[in-house]
């Protein structure tokens, strides 16, 4: 592919004469990447199986990890899916538009290329207005992955997107940052209880206050690592910056204390070591390249920041990083989830 042609969008005075350009794109078989609530997609028309093929080539995706369809209006979700379960229907009412994505059985009308042959198929309503507005304007589904080269973090800004896929894409939509930071929860509806894919925005006991019960893939949980992920998308490496990632887990103090010492055994043979910490902890690392999520009384905060610093610290040219882990709870469940794949599953456990 040539050119790429970059449209600058105000989300919060959305330009529709210049949106109805990328939107005619979609329609008519392009490729555009554009903001979302949760990360930057790239998007192509769901039901156009070239068009999707395209995705996959600009990402360097594996064919076998199935697509997001993204859609504007609740009811355009109807034509898609085989049936709509009760359970299904009170999630969507309830947290629709938003961060979390239905898994359904799929109708004939889903292109094979999008569901990597299951018989189910992911369906989200986004609830940026520049999503929302783009898809609408299309006047079809949109098939949309995260807006990154397969294996790096997913893309929270514009310029992350630009970098990765400037010259493989049609149009890239630059419209400010993304509001969660992390991918939308992947929920599978086709049981008899909500069972959680991938961890993501809406989080496990937001689920729990409209569901008696909801279930984590096994898969997914630490510890669990051999086990396949019913979710194929969680079976790849992941959000890896270019250099190896370790987590450290105990309390603060233990933590930054291992941390300083790592660093400084790491100098000592020459590496260029990174630490990505929190607020709290900052001031305690020396000099070197220090990078901050957030506050640990921000969990949100954390997750916003989290792929931007994985990304600065390509920029950095730094050989290691180490990471402090953060508390599992609501959206610090996502964060840690992401994070130990960046990781490839190196933890140091302290204090056990
Ligand atoms: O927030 C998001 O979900 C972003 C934005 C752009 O909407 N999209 C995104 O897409 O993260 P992607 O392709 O990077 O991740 C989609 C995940 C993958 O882990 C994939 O395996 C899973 O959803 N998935 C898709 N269809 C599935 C299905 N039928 N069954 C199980 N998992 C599925
Ligand atoms: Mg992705």
């Amino acid at each position: 592919m040539s050119e790429t042609k970059v449209y600058e969008i105000d989300p919060k005075a959305i330009d529709e004469e210049i949106l109805k350009v990328p939107a005619k794109v979609l329609k008519n078989g392009g490729t555009v990447a554009f903001p979302t609530e949760t990360v930057y997609g790239l998007g192509a028309n769901a039901l156009d199986e070239k068009a999707v093929k395209k995705i996959f080539q600009a990402k360097g995706r594996p064919s076998d990890n199935p697509l997001i369809v993204h859609i504007s209006k609740i009811e355009e979700i109807i034509p898609l899916v085989k049936e709509i379960p009760e359970n299904a229907k009170k999630l969507m009412g309830k947290f629709w538009p938003g961060p979390i994505t239905i898994i359904l059985k799929r109708s004939h009308r889903i292109p094979d290329v999008i569901t990597a042959g299951l018989d189910t198929v992911a369906i989200r309503m986004p609830s940026h207005p520049i999503a929302n507005k783009l898809i609408e304007k299309s006047q079809v589904p949109v098939a949309a992955p995260s807006a990154n080269l397969s294996g790096k973090p997913s893309p929270t800004k514009a310029e992350h997107v630009i970098h990765d896929l400037k010259g493989k894409v049609d149009v890239i939509i630059s419209g400010g940052s993304c509001d969660v930071g992390l991918e939308s929860t992947v929920v599978d509806m086709t049981g008899e209880w909500p069972m959680i894919l991938r961890p993501g925005g809406i989080t496990k006991e937001d689920l729990e206050e409209i569901f008696e019960k909801v279930e984590v893939d096994k898969a997914i949980e630490e510890g669990n690592r051999d086990l396949i992920p019913k979710s194929p998308g969680m079976k790849y490496t992941h959000y890896s910056p270019k250099a190896e990632v370790v987590i450290v887990e105990g309390n603060i103090e233990e933590t930054v204390k291992e941390i300083q010492k790592l660093k400084k055994e790491k100098e000592k043979i020459g590496l260029r070591v990174g630490i990505l910490c929190t607020d709290e902890t900052k001031v305690l690392y020396e000099e070197g390249v220090v990078i901050s999520m957030g506050s640990r009384k921000e969990v949100t905060t954390i997750a916003n920041n989290l792929f931007a610093a994985l990304r600065l610290f390509d920029e950095k040219d730094v050989d290691r990083i180490y990471a402090e882990s953060i508390d599992r709870k609501f959206l610090g469940h996502a964060v840690m989830n992401r994070m130990i794949k960046a990781a490839g599953y190196n933890v140091i456990k302290l204090g056990r």
